[in-house]
Formats: structure tokens, sequence, C-alpha cells
């Protein structure tokens, strides 16, 4: 190259601020969504249990199509470091790339499977969706992996179940929103004499959750069905009520209402818990809560103390918020359906 050439290209700092740029922002986003893309694909999973060349690959993960181009999306996460090649076979290389392999950390592959494709196009295409007036829906997400990364925060999740549930009597639980079934499972366990509905708008993650829960024993203690909690109208025969991480998936001024449904199907003295990630937490959560604001279908993510409230005009009594993990703003709500002497008390 002419000296006058790099004067002319580096002259306006484009070129410098390009570079910076590829290093700081671009590279990283590639290896994120060659990680998220090999790990939803299967091919981190195939990786894990042994080298593979291009064709057992595309065998096992039913690629019929042309395998020349799987070879090229190898070859670049060769590049990117997360794989190596030798004699024609792919094996991780990647330190990264090891550990979303293992089964025990699948809720963080999935949760930066949601990051790369739920949060980044929100970020990406927000100006762009307000300008043609769309929103986001329902299947604009995947809600298997959603049930997956919701896998992230779990202990503490169990944790408030824990503090909750009675582990001795007879109990009937309603749990709204099930996802993959693991809480109600969890509660369940808990409570040997317990019996539960759960319910899941989502065809196809309440089928998964109760295949799940059927391969686990527990059908004959557990329903899990198909519904939108706004439909289901059934007796006030359940002794506690779960909701979790999923108030955001209903617009705020619909909370109350939702609220109030919940509790007419809570027998008296029931009690709900609400476990959610509020306003003010970390980066991931506020894209989440953007995420829902963008939807056609839900709100943002809730203020804990205006929650507090929502549930105290819906009709609950003693509401307790309690913050789930430290420094964040992940919390659960617990309140109880008043028993009619303590109204008649009141009045
Ligand atoms: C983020 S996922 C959480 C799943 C699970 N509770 C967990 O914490 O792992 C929210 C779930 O709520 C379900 N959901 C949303 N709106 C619902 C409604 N109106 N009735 C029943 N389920 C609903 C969604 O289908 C989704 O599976």
């Amino acid at each position: 190259m002419r000296f006058t050439t790099l004067t002319k290209v580096t002259a306006g700092g484009s070129l410098p601020l390009l570079l910076s740029l590829a290093r700081t922002f671009a590279t990283p986003v590639y290896r994120a969504a060659f990680l998220a893309g090999a790990s939803g694909s299967g091919v981190l999973a195939q990786l894990a249990a042994g080298p593979r060349d291009v064709d057992t690959l595309a065998d096992a993960l039913g690629i019929t199509a042309d395998r020349t181009l799987l070879r090229a999306w190898l070859d670049l996460g060769v590049q990117l470091g997360e794989l190596s090649i030798d004699t024609g076979c792919y094996r991780l290389a990647g330190r990264t790339a090891k550990a979303l392999a293992r089964p025990r950390n699948d809720a963080v592959a999935a949760a930066l499977e949601e990051v790369m494709r739920f949060h980044v196009p929100v970020l990406l295409n927000g100006p762009a969706m307000l300008g043609s007036s769309t929103r986001l829906t329902l299947a604009d997400q995947d809600g298997a992996i959603i049930a997956r990364s919701s896998r992230v925060i779990a202990a503490f999740v169990e944790e408030a179940v824990e503090r909750v549930l009675d582990r001795e009597a007879p109990l009937r639980l309603l749990e709204i929103g099930c996802g993959s079934g693991d809480y109600v499972r969890y509660a369940a366990e808990l409570n040997p004499r317990l019996t539960a509905l759960a319910v899941d708008y989502q065809p196809e993650v309440a089928a998964a959750a109760a295949a799940d829960l059927t391969a686990r024993g527990l059908s004959d203690r557990i329903e899990v069905r198909h519904a939108d909690i706004r439909d289901l109208h059934l007796e006030p025969q359940f002794d506690l009520i779960t909701m979790h991480n999923n108030i955001y998936y209903f617009p705020v001024d619909e909370r109350i209402k939702l609220l109030e449904h919940a509790r007419s199907l809570l027998a008296p003295g029931g009690r709900i818990l609400l476990t959610t990630s509020c306003r003010g937490g970390n980066l991931s959560t506020e894209v989440l809560g953007l995420w829902f604001e963008f939807a056609d279908f839900g709100g943002p993510l809730p203020d804990a103390t205006e929650l507090a409230g929502q549930l105290r005009q819906a009709g609950f009594e003693e509401v307790a918020v309690r913050r789930l993990i430290p420094g964040e703003q992940f919390c659960s709500f617990v309140a109880a359906n008043p028993r009619p002497e303590s109204r008649e008390n009141r009045a």
C-alpha cells in the first residue's frame, strides 16, 4: 500500500474506528451468535460426545441439504476459536463452547440463545418497529428456549416455593404458566400429598411439560392443561397458586383483573406465590422487560411496589415482598385470599 493511500484511509478516522468496532463489537457478537447456533442446533452436544466429520454431524442433525455449507459454517467456528479441526474431524476447542456443551449448563446455553434470538432483535429493530407500527408477538418467542433459560434462577424460585409450601397436609396447587413444569414437580416432590393443575398458554410448552411429568411418574398427581389462565373458570378450590416469571406476559392494565381472577380460584385462606424480575435489575432483565414492552400481548417488568399494590387492589391480604437474589430485583410476592371471617371482622 502506498503511503498516500494509507494517509487517505486513516485521515478521517473511519478506518481506526472500523478496526476498533471489529475488535470490540463484531467479533464477540459473531462468537455469541455462533455459540448460540451451535447450542440450539445440537452441534455442541454432538461434538461433546467426540470428534465428528461433516457427514456424521449432518446425519446426526438430520441435515440433508448442501453439506458444504455446514462445513463453511463449522470452519467459521474454527476461525472464531470455538472449534478445531484435525484430519477432517471437528471438535470443541473454546472454553465457552466446552462449558455450554455440558448438560448441567443447559439453562445458561438457553439464556445465551435467548439473548441472541430475542434480546438482540428488540434492540436492533425497536425504532423500525415503532416506525412501522408493528409489535412483537408470542410467535416471535420460542417457548421451549424460554422454558429452559428460566431455569437459570431455579434455585431462588425453589427457595421461594419451599418457604410457602406445607410439606405434609393434602394440598391443591394451581400453577399458572408452568413452562417446563419443573417448579410444579419440585412442589410435588416436597409434599407427597400435593395434587396440582398446571396450565400453560403455549401448546408445545404444555405438551413438553406433560410428557416430562408423565415420564417421571407424576401424571396421577399433576394434570397439565394447555389453557389461557384467563379462560380457566373453576370453583374456588386451590390452597396455593404459583406464578413464576410470567406476570409480564400480561399488560399492566390487565394485571389487577388477572390477580382477581387468580384469587377467585383460591379457597378461603389460600395463598398466591408470584416470583418475577422487577424493574431496576441487571441489563439482561431490563432488555427482557423492553422485549415485553414491545410485545402486543405483554407489558413491562413490574415495579415491586406497584405489583404489591395491585395484589392488594385485587383483594389479597398479608402481601409480603421478598428480594430473592441479593443486589438484584428478582422478588417473590406472597399474599393471602382473606377468609370470610377476616372480612367480617374488618367490616
Ligand atoms: C417465562 S415462561 C416461565 C415458565 C415457568 N413458570 C418458569 O418459571 O420456568 C412464561 C410462561 O407463561 C406462559 N403464559 C403466558 N401467558 C399465559 C396465560 N395467559 N395463561 C397461561 N400461561 C401463560 C407462557 O406460555 C410461558 O410458558
